[in-house]
């Protein structure tokens, strides 16, 4: 029913490895295959659902696609069909199963919807828990006009007359409203073009505040006094960064992959933390001063300081070494503040600057000796996934899930 996920690569990259910086000079926002990101267009018959959302994802760089054409295919038969032999009732569940299958098998992409698909069984619940869902909003007459000549293959409207189909979606959207306009972001007449679209998905993504990137919390005040306010909000970012980078001490010794562990508000509270959660406080701090950002995810080895580390999680790979990539004028920057400027001189590396406007990666030399290298990419996500992060890791580290680590020197907290 579904095309799995499989026909679109992951990137794997090394030092210096163009992919990563080839796809952010392109014009895309999204970075190739890898965004976690599912949009779902919603809309009445006839709002534009197919015909954008194919343009959409082809801007984001995303597979498109239509759930009643994906529905035909598994069922063997049209719309119309499902309808008439089975009943609507049937058509429903479907449709709902179709949606639960995308979470189950993790499939990302753009989703033209059919038109009463969020209207039954929680859909637009659903769909908001799974990504970003978008209603292309058009007034009656609109739709009137546009599902004229298509009304036969749509079996709630085939045999209304003209006078009947308007009086029909009238009352259809004085019901369906309610459940269209609880999507996450509601687009009027005037912004369905693809550039204000694309606009829309990265502000409300990238920029909203969530249970781990908690940056309206009381403690970003008083982490960012002096900084936040004072010059143009680039100056500040940067700023932020460098504290980011130094204020807490780099520590792979103390490892929380619970959700109130990552919390930014809480790692605020500490003096020293890991890359992920730097990059957590540092994508809050971000999104806190007006900028989108996400978070991106590598497996590394050789990461600095690791000879101790590799003794604790008996294998030289680093699973979930974390970043973080920040929109500025127009494009996805990365930075990187895991490594405090004490770590790196202990290394003898130098710490890495970041100045919003090259990506600044990690250390791939130490003088002329390799020394970090990246082997996996899992992707950029809107927000930390802590249900991948704690597979990952137990796929990799199965003793640190199997015994507890609890002591001052070493520690380790999962799901
Ligand atoms: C329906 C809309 C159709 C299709 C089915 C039911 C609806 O999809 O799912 O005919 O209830 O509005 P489109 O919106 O793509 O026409």
């Amino acid at each position: 029913m579904i095309h799995s996920k499989s026909g679109y690569e992951k990137i794997y990259f090394q030092p210096f490895c163009e992919s990563i910086i080839v796809h952010q000079k392109t014009s895309c926002i999204f970075t190739a295959s890898n965004c976690n990101m599912r949009i779902f267009l919603i809309g009445y018959m006839g709002s534009g659902k197919s015909s954008t959302g194919k343009r959409l994802a082809r801007a984001l760089n995303l597979p498109f696609y239509d759930t009643d054409k994906e529905i035909e295919n598994e069922q063997n038969k049209t719309i119309e069909e499902i309808f008439s032999d089975f009943g609507e009732n049937y058509f429903r569940s479907i449709e709902h199963e179709y949606l639960l299958q995308l979470q189950l098998r993790n499939i990302d992409g753009v989703f033209a919807t059919g038109g009463g698909m969020p209207c039954f069984n929680d859909n637009i619940q659903l769909m908001n828990q799974l990504g970003v869902s978008i209603f292309l909003d058009r007034p009656a007459k609109e739709l009137v006009q546009r599902v004229e000549t298509s009304k036969k293959s749509r079996p709630l409207i085939s045999n209304k007359s003209d006078v009947e189909l308007l009086n029909f979606i009238e009352y259809q959207l004085e019901n369906r409203n309610y459940f269209y306009k609880k999507a996450t972001i509601i687009a009027e007449r005037d912004c369905q073009d693809i550039k204000s679209l694309v606009h829309l998905i990265t502000e409300k993504s990238y920029k909203n505040e969530t249970e781990i990137l908690d940056y309206n919390h009381s403690s970003f005040s008083s982490f960012l006094e002096g900084i936040e306010g004072v010059g143009n909000p680039l100056d500040q970012l940067l700023k932020t960064y460098q504290k980011v980078r130094d204020h807490f001490l780099y520590d792979p010794y103390h490892l929380d992959l619970r959700p109130e562990g990552l919390k930014a508000s809480s790692v605020l509270l500490k003096k020293r933390a890991w890359c992920v959660e730097k990059a957590n406080v540092m994508a809050a701090c971000g999104r806190r001063l007006g900028f989108p950002t996400r978070l991106s995810y590598a497996i590394v080895t050789n990461h600095i300081g690791i000879e101790k580390l590799e003794s604790y999680l008996r294998r030289p790979e680093i699973v979930f070494h974390g970043y973080v990539e920040i929109f500025i004028n127009g494009k996805w920057v990365s930075c990187t503040p895991a490594f405090d400027k004490k770590v790196c001189r202990l290394s003898g590396v130098e710490p890495l600057e970041f100045d919003g406007k090259q990506n600044s990666l990690f250390q791939a030399f130490k003088g002329k000796e390799r020394f970090m290298e990246y082997i996996h990419y899992y992707g950029h996500f809107a927000d930390v996934p802590i249900q991948l992060m704690n597979s990952e890791m137990k796929k990799y580290y199965p003793h640190l899930f199997d015994e507890v680590y609890d002591t001052k020197e070493f520690s380790f907290y999962h799901l």
